[in-house]
């Protein structure tokens, strides 16, 4: 008996997408990355330090791989990302004497780069992560205090998508963040992208990332934020998707299980039931959600065996660390 695949159980509701590395692209993950999934993420080869490590220097070598590896296979590709505070090499923010650059020089600087990305992969690249996170998730600013933000202001965000739209203007621009169920973040980004939709900035959506775990959030936390966002008249993709077994920091205050990080049947139990509510509700809302995309493969190798935690083994994939599927997998796929 052919066993369901997720691109195909989702094929009339949105793609179901991957973030993978070049070097991932080999062997046994290439096969599940091709059989299960229409899109890929670069999780790492597209951000600023990786590959514009230097002045005038681009590492084009893994993410042109990755964009081979995409029209080869016919998968839909998402971009990540232009513009954000992590992964951003020092030089950027920085002139030959190591003094801090003024909001001109910035600019052109952050022109240069997304033009130049944005344009070697125009009409490869179906949507980008314009602008990672900039939204802080304590304190009332909708600002997060990053070099981006103190050297030219705010208006970075807009001039950031005008870039992007110049660069690519059939290209899906999206505005990415993390712990968008949250109440005050959900907020704070609202307002955010409010602005930006009066403005008339071009953006297309939002990236809910989803690094959720399996006790939050709920199915109306994840609702709300999905309506609040389709009211501005835009896209929603979740675009970094996995359910962590351990409690998050604020999550372990609330009383949560004690977790000396085994995997127990208790884990599992509520891990298959939080991806079971999560495609429920995405499937709720068919036409708004125009994309999930998982962050990374499997069990086998995750971000989440080296955070918040190091050296602390994960499980928050749809594949064990054999890559076969998990009951969370035929949950997800069996509806
Ligand atoms: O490439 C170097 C390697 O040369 C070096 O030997 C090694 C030693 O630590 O580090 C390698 O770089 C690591 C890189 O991942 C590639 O593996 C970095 O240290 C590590 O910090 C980096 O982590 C990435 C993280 O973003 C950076 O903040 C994760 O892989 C990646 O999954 C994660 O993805 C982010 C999204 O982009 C945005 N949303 C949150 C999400 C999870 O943090």
């Amino acid at each position: 008996l052919a066993q369901k695949t997720l691109k195909d159980a989702y094929k009339d509701f949105f793609p179901v997408g991957v973030a993978v590395s070049a070097r991932g692209l080999t062997g046994p993950d290439a096969d599940l990355i091709t059989s299960q999934f229409n899109s890929i993420t670069p999780e790492n080869a597209m951000k600023m330090g990786p590959i514009h490590p230097e002045p005038n220097r681009y590492a084009w070598e893994g993410p042109d791989a990755i964009v081979a590896f995409a029209q080869q296979n016919g998968m839909k590709l998402r971009g990540h990302t232009l513009c954000w505070h992590n992964q951003t090499p020092r030089w950027f923010f920085t002139d030959s004497s190591g003094k801090q650059v003024s909001r001109e020089v910035l600019l052109a600087r952050l022109k240069q780069h997304i033009n130049d990305v944005v344009g070697r992969y125009k009409g490869k690249i179906y949507a980008w992560d314009v602008v990672n996170e900039a939204v802080p998730d304590t304190g009332t600013s909708i600002y997060r205090r990053s070099k981006f933000y103190e050297i030219i202001g705010e208006d970075y965000i807009e001039k950031a998508f005008e870039y992007a739209h110049a660069a690519d203007p059939s290209a899906k621009l999206f505005y990415n963040d993390y712990n968008t169920e949250s109440a005050s973040k959900r907020e704070k980004i609202f307002q955010l992208l409010k602005k930006l939709k009066e403005k008339k900035v071009p953006i297309d959506g939002v990236g809910l990332q989803g690094h959720w775990s399996i006790y939050e959030p709920t199915a109306a936390e994840i609702e709300k934020s999905i309506t609040q966002f389709e009211s501005l008249g835009l896209a929603v993709q979740i675009t970094e998707l996995d359910v962590s077994v351990h409690p998050k920091e604020h999550e372990r205050r609330a009383h949560r299980p004690t977790d000396n990080g085994t995997l127990t049947a208790e884990m599992v139990t509520r891990q298959t039931a939080q991806y079971k509510m999560l495609f429920d509700t995405f499937r709720k809302h068919k036409g708004t959600i125009t994309g999930v995309t998982f962050w990374n493969v499997s069990d086998k190798s995750t971000w989440l065996d080296n955070f918040p935690v190091p050296n602390r083994k994960d499980y928050p994939l749809l594949f064990d660390q054999n890559l076969q599927p998990k009951q969370a997998f035929h949950e997800v796929v069996d509806f």
